[in-house]
């Protein structure tokens, strides 16, 4: 079966069918489903579908853009929802410099070395969100030495992705790696070790091919395997049984 490790159920997006769509999913073999927070409301909500749904387990974190109002205090809800049974990782936190209204690179900076150092606390790995910020990324990770994690929807270079790989960390790919201008994911995707990698849909975003401008949901990961599958010319079956079974043993279901 398919293992989406990066899902946003708690989206408004799923606000119409959520229930419908999350049981529909172990029908079209998607068996496993992790949801990670962005913010506390969204960490919570996680926490809750990771109740109800079997297959569905749980990521609590800040994401970069939602920083702006961090309070250490937030640090200690994490702490206790992280303490929920199904919660597997800390995330999404990382660094967003892509917009510019997002909150100053400092603050974004404070709040993943917080997140970090909490998920270094909890023996938790982490899920890293990093747009147009690789090398402050790097660097700080780097800085925790005893913490492991996936670099979600990876957008580095070649170099950088061996270089994580060697340190133990894990890289996940999903429908932007289908888009016709994609350049830099194919490579590291045929650089990079099949056990190296995990597939997911970022859903509602980052729709793969041929579906491109649909709502995203964890059924289009098959079309993530399918493209990995080209890349290293194997079979999608063997690229849905070697993701099934990194991600199972990196978030440790
Ligand atoms: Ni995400």
């Amino acid at each position: 079966m398919l293992f989406d490790t990066h899902a946003h159920y708690d989206d408004a997006r799923f606000d119409r069918d959520r229930d419908e769509l999350l049981t529909s999913m172990p029908g079209k073999n998607v068996g496993l489903i992790v949801n990670p927070g962005c913010d506390l409301a969204t960490s919570r909500m996680a926490v809750e579908m990771a109740r109800k749904y079997q297959f569905l387990y749980a990521a609590v974190g800040i994401h970069p853009e939602n920083c702006g109002d961090f309070d250490p205090a937030m640090i200690d809800t994490l702490r206790t929802l992280a303490g929920e049974k199904k919660v597997v990782a800390i995330g999404e936190i990382g660094l967003d410099y892509y917009w510019a209204e997002n909150p100053p690179k400092e603050l974004q900076q404070e709040v993943l070395r917080r997140q970090l150092a909490l998920a270094e606390e909890l023996s938790l790995p982490v899920i890293i969100h990093d747009r147009d910020a690789h090398a402050d990324t790097l660097a700080i990770v780097r800085e925790f030495p005893h913490v492991k994690g996936v670099f979600h929807c990876f957008a580095g270079s070649v170099e950088m992705a061996r270089e994580l790989v060697r340190a133990g960390w894990m890289l996940s790919f999903n429908g932007a790696a289908t888009f016709k201008n994609a350049r830099k994911a194919p490579e590291v995707i045929a650089a990079v070790p099949l056990d190296k990698l995990m597939i997911e849909t970022d859903a509602p975003y980052l729709t793969p091919v041929p579906h491109r401008g649909e709502r995203n949901d964890s059924s289009y990961v098959c079309f993530v395997a399918e493209q990995i599958a080209r890349i290293k010319g194997i079979s999608p079956r063997e690229v849905e049984e070697a993701t099934w079974e990194n991600g199972r043993a990196f978030f440790g279901i």
